[in-house]
C-alpha cells in the first residue's frame, strides 16, 4: 500500500470540464430570494419543532439553557455562519452540483473524501432518523385531537419507554419474554416516502415556495396564538444553569440550523454566486435565527422551565404541543399546529433522504462503495438500490431509536464534517492560491476558518460522552471498511477513468429547474 494513493486526488479540472459539457450543464437560474427560500426550507424542521424542549430543558446527561434558549439559538447560528462562509467559498471553487464529498475528493484526497462521505451519512441518514421520529411525535398529537390514539407501545422505542414510561414497558406484549415497542408512524413515513423517491421526484423551487411558506405561517400562527398566554415572570431566572446551560442548548438545538449547507451546493446554478452566496447563505441563517428567537420567548414565556423539566422527564418530547396543552389551547389551534409540523417535517424529511443516495450513488462510482449503490432504475432514471438501502437503514432505525440520541448523534457527525470543511478551506488557500473562488471567505484565509473549526469543536464538547463514544466507533467502522474494500477498488487510484454518467435526476442535493 502506498502512502501517497490515500491523498490522490480527482482532476479538479476535469470535474469542472464535466460540468460544461453539453447535456450536463446546470442552468444559472437562482437569484438571492431562491437561495434564502432554499435555505430556510431545508433549515426549518424538527429542530425548532422537537429540539427545542430538551434544549431548553436538558436531560439526564445535561443542564439545559431555560429561557435564555434564545441566546442558545444565537451561538448556534454563529458556529453555523463561520461555517456556511467556508462552505460557499469550497462550492464556488468546485462549482460541481455536489456535497462535501465531492469537494473534498478533489481537493483534499480520496481518504479524507472518504472520512467526510462516511460521516455526512450521520448528517443525512441520522439527521433523518431524528426527523422521522419528531414527524412521528406530532403526528401522534394531530391524530390525538381526533381522539384516534395507537396503543403507546407502538409509539416509542424501549429506551425511552424504559427511561420515562414504565408502565408502557409493563404493558407492551411479549414475544419469549421480550417487550415489543416500537414506532410505528416513523417507519411508516419514512417507508412511504422512499417509495415516492424511488418513483422519481423533482424538488422544484415552485415547491419549496410552497413549504416555507407554509412553515413560517405554523410557526407565525403559533406565535400569535401563544402570545396572550406568555407571562414573563416564567423569563426569571433567564438563565438557570449558567452559561455552561447556555452552551450544551446550543450544542442541542444546533440541529435546528443544520440543513443551509445545501444552498452552498448551488453555487453552480446561481446567477451571481459572488454576490448571491453569502446572501443566500447568511440571509437564511438571520432569518431562520430570528424566528427561532421569537419562538423560543415565545415558548419559554408559556410553559415554566420547571414544569417543561418535570413533563419531558416522563412524556416523549412535542413541545410547542405541549406549551399548548399547558396554555389550555382549544383543540382545533393544536391541530393546526402538529398538521403544519407534520408537513413541515416532511419536506425536510424529502431533502435528506433525497440528499443521501447521491452521496453514496457519487462514492460508489468512484469504487469506494460496490457498483450495485450506483445502479440507476431503468425506467425510473432514479439510484434505486442506494435509496432503498437508505430507506431501509433510516426506516429500522427510527422504530428503536430515541429522538435525543439521534440527534446529538448527528450534531456531532455535522459538526465534524464543519469543521474539515473549515480546515480544508485554509488547506486549500496554501496548495491553490490561484484558483478562482467566485466567493471568498471574508477576513482572509485563516481568521474566520480557524475560529468556524475552533468554534465546531467548541460547541460538540458540549455534546454527551455516549454521543461521543458512538461517533468514534462509527469513524472506526468507516475506516475498516474503507481499508477492506474502498482503497482496493477506488477507480482513481486503478487509474479506471470516471464512471458512466449519473441518472437523469442526478443532483446530489437539490434540482432545481426554472
Ligand atoms: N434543521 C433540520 C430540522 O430541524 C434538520 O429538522
Amino acid at each position: 500500500m502506498n502512502i501517497r494513493d490515500l491523498f490522490r486526488t480527482k482532476s479538479l479540472d476535469e470535474l469542472i470540464a464535466e460540468t460544461r459539457e453539453e447535456g450536463h450543464q446546470l442552468k444559472k437560474v437562482l437569484g438571492p430570494w431562491n437561495l434564502v427560500a432554499l435555505g430556510i426550507g431545508a433549515i426549518i424542521g424538527a429542530g425548532i419543532f422537537a429540539t427545542i424542549g430538551t434544549a431548553a430543558a436538558g436531560d439526564g446527561q445535561r443542564l439545559g439553557a431555560g429561557p435564555a434558549l434564545s441566546v442558545s439559538l444565537i451561538v448556534a447560528a454563529l458556529v453555523c455562519a463561520f461555517s456556511a462562509l467556508c462552505y460557499a467559498e469550497w462550492a464556488s471553487m468546485v462549482p460541481v452540483a455536489g456535497s462535501a464529498y465531492t469537494y473534498s475528493y478533489a481537493t483534499l484526497g480520496e481518504l479524507i473524501a472518504w472520512i467526510i462521505g462516511w460521516d455526512l451519512i450521520i448528517e443525512y441518514a441520522i439527521g433523518n432518523v431524528a426527523v422521522a421520529l419528531s414527524w412521528a411525535n406530532y403526528f401522534n398529537t394531530f391524530l390525538g385531537t381526533y381522539n384516534i390514539e395507537l396503543p403507546k407501545w407502538m409509539t416509542v422505542d424501549y429506551g425511552t419507554a424504559a427511561a420515562k414510561m414504565p408502565d408502557v414497558v409493563a404493558g407492551a406484549p411479549r414475544v419469549l419474554g421480550f417487550p415489543i415497542i416500537f414506532n410505528f408512524w416513523a417507519v411508516v413515513i419514512v417507508t412511504l416516502i422512499t417509495i415516492v423517491l424511488v418513483w422519481g421526484i423533482r424538488e422544484s423551487a415552485r415547491f419549496n415556495f410552497v413549504m416555507v411558506a407554509l412553515k413560517i405561517v405554523v410557526l407565525g400562527f403559533f406565535v400569535v396564538i401563544c402570545v396572550p398566554a406568555v407571562k414573563p415572570a416564567h423569563w426569571h431566572p433567564f438563565m438557570p444553569n449558567g452559561i455552561t446551560g447556555v452552551l450544551s442548548g446550543a450544542a442541542i438545538i444546533f440541529f435546528a440550523y443544520i440543513g443551509f449547507d445545501a444552498v452552498s451546493t448551488t453555487a453552480e446554478e446561481a446567477k451571481n454566486p459572488k454576490r448571491d452566496m453569502p446572501i443566500g447563505i447568511i440571509g437564511s441563517l438571520i432569518i431562520c435565527t430570528v424566528f427561532y428567537i421569537i419562538i423560543a420567548a415565545v415558548f419559554t414565556g408559556v410553559i415554566p422551565y420547571p414544569v417543561l423539566v418535570k413533563k419531558l422527564a416522563t412524556e416523549q418530547a412535542e413541545p410547542l404541543a405541549m406549551a399548548m396543552k399547558y396554555a389550555n389551547m382549544p383543540a382545533w389551534t393544536l391541530r393546526i399546529v402538529s398538521l403544519g409540523s407534520v408537513i413541515a417535517h416532511t419536506a425536510v424529511l424529502l431533502v435528506f433522504q433525497l440528499g443521501q443516495p447521491r452521496i453514496f450513488f457519487a462514492m460508489s462510482r468512484d469504487g469506494l462503495l460496490p457498483p450495485v449503490m450506483s445502479r440507476v432504475h431503468k425506467r425510473f432514471g432514479t439510484p434505486h438500490v442506494a435509496t432503498i438501502v437508505t430507506g431501509v437503514a433510516v426506516g429500522v432505525t427510527s422504530m428503536f431509536t430515541s429522538l435525543e440520541d439521534m440527534v446529538d448523534l448527528t450534531n456531532i457527525g455535522t459538526l465534524f464534517a464543519f469543521m474539515l470543511v473549515c480546515l480544508g478551506i485554509m488547506i486549500l488557500r496554501i496548495k491553490d492560491p490561484d484558483r478562482e473562488r467566485s466567493f471568498r471567505v471574508p477576513g482572509g484565509a485563516y481568521l474566520l476558518p480557524i475560529i468556524g473549526a475552533l468554534s465546531c469543536v467548541g460547541l460538540a464538547v458540549y455534546l454527551p460522552p455516549r454521543s461521543w463514544m458512538r461517533f468514534v466507533w462509527w469513524l472506526a467502522a468507516g475506516m475498516v471498511f474503507y481499508f477492506s474494500y474502498g482503497f482496493w477498488h477506488s477507480r482513481l487510484r486503478r487509474g479506471i477513468p470516471p464512471g458512466p454518467p449519473a441518472p437523469p435526476d442526478f443532483n446530489p442535493e437539490q434540482q432545481l429547474p426554472e
